[in-house]
């Protein structure tokens, strides 16, 4: 029995059954490449669902946990220690916002922003304003897994199986102007988005749509919130997504790359919506503790020193336009999306997107299929254009061997079957 097969079996037994793996047992990475157990190296156009911005085994992060963890891993939020502040201010800088609260995951630092928007419109229903205590989300949304994302995401496999869900959210139809303002009131206290929705195959907001959402929202003194969890922290070469519309929410969420690969969220509020909270209402035991805190600081500051946001831009126009040669050449290929390092090929079949990640795989590249037909790519910002040319070479032999077999039948059976998200 290998050692894979050991662990495959005792997690079997052990755990709750809540993932699909692939049978591969990475113990090791370097740079943009993850190593298995055999030292086969694999070229990682995923990083671990758009974590490892920086790669693996990065100095910079390196050192800092070595660094701190002499010195202080953790103290609780009854303490003060050095890091919060300096994070805040970088962060607070970077966004456009005023004040940030630290918790641990993205879905926790959702949670956070649902709970000062409700908090919020309390303040104003004190100041005798009249306004509701709805959500506006959109569909296709995902914004995780707790009780509150989950009522807010939108596929029905991830709610519907918990039900009864939080009450009180309505899902506008994406990009739909018309259908936002049919459903806005003074009823909704928030509306909740993604820039570019992540989970839902990388689909970016129209510019007219989020200028919608900011003037109704402006209009009642309701919030506009911005998940930035995927898309945020220099993916699409700039700090945010919402900065390539110029528009700016009330509350926004960080997670993912934010410190590197060590669990972290972030919420960034307005000083206006961080009035309404007051000490005893929220926090978090584990949240911006001083090892968690000092390797987001050190991402930030190793982004910028190495120019990583211009580079994801770079790159990532590079990806883009090699994709969309690659769609002239396969009528399998029927749109390209994306904006810096985040991208997704959409495919015209749902199983042939399923057998390209497994070819990739097998040709050692991890690349990833969201909402059944778009192959997702969410690579390091450390990405050159030599990888870039490895992937679309393997895609290119993928397509030529593969493609013909899936292409009208089935490709028509699959848009008819309407499909579901793998998460
Ligand atoms: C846009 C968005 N929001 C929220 C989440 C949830 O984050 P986490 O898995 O860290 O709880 C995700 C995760 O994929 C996400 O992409």
């Amino acid at each position: 029995m290998t050692k894979l097969d050991q662990i495959r079996a005792a997690e079997a037994r052990l755990l709750l059954s809540t993932y699909e793996r692939n049978p591969i047992l990475f113990v090791r990475g370097e740079g943009v490449h993850v190593i298995d157990e055999q030292g086969d190296r694999y070229l990682d156009l995923l990083s671990g669902i758009g974590v490892n911005a920086l790669g693996y085994s990065h100095p910079a992060i390196v050192e800092t946990i070595v660094k701190q963890s002499h010195s202080l891993i953790h103290t609780s939020n009854l303490f003060f220690h050095e890091g919060q502040a300096e994070l805040a201010l970088r962060l607070t800088e970077r966004t456009g916002l005023d004040r940030a609260f630290f918790a641990n995951t993205g879905t926790e630092a959702w949670e956070g922003a649902l709970k000062m928007a409700r908090l919020h419109a309390g303040a104003l229903r004190n100041e005798g304003k009249h306004i509701g205590t709805r959500f506006l989300a959109l569909e296709q949304s995902f914004h995780g897994r707790t009780f509150g994302s989950m009522a807010t995401t939108y596929k029905a496999k991830y709610r519907e199986p918990f039900g009864p869900v939080v009450p009180g959210v309505d899902f506008v139809r994406f990009n739909d102007v018309a259908d936002l303002r049919a459903k806005f009131s003074n009823e909704v206290c928030a509306i909740l988005v993604e820039a570019i929705q992540g989970e839902a195959g990388i689909r970016p907001l129209t510019q007219e749509f989020l200028n919608e959402a900011r003037a109704l929202a402006t209009s009642t003194g309701a919030l506009l919130v911005i998940d930035e969890i995927q898309a945020g922290m220099g993916r699409t070469g700039k700090w945010c997504a919402y900065q390539h519309y110029g528009v700016q929410p009330d509350i926004t969420t960080l997670a993912k790359p934010l410190a590197g690969g060590i669990p972290m969220g972030a919420l960034l509020c307005t000083e206006e919506v961080s009035r309404a909270i007051h000490p005893g209402m929220h926090g978090t035991t584990f949240g911006g503790g001083p090892l968690t805190c000092a390797v987001a600081i050190a991402v930030i500051d190793t982004m910028e020193k190495e120019g990583l946001l211009a580079h994801a831009t770079e790159v990532g126009d590079y990806f883009q336009a090699q994709l969309r040669s690659l769609a002239a050449r396969h009528e399998a290929i029927v749109d390209v999306r994306g904006k810096g390092l985040m991208i997704a090929a959409e495919l015209d079949s749902a199983e042939l997107a399923k057998l390209t990640c497994a070819e990739m795989l097998k040709r050692h590249i991890v690349i990833n299929c969201t909402s059944d037909t778009a192959l997702r790519f969410l690579p390091p910002y450390i990405l050159e254009r030599s990888h870039v040319d490895t992937a679309i070479a393997a895609l290119d032999e993928i397509f030529t061997e593969h493609a013909a077999a899936f292409s009208g039948a089935h490709a028509a059976a699959d848009h008819a079957a309407g499909g579901q998200n793998h998460g």
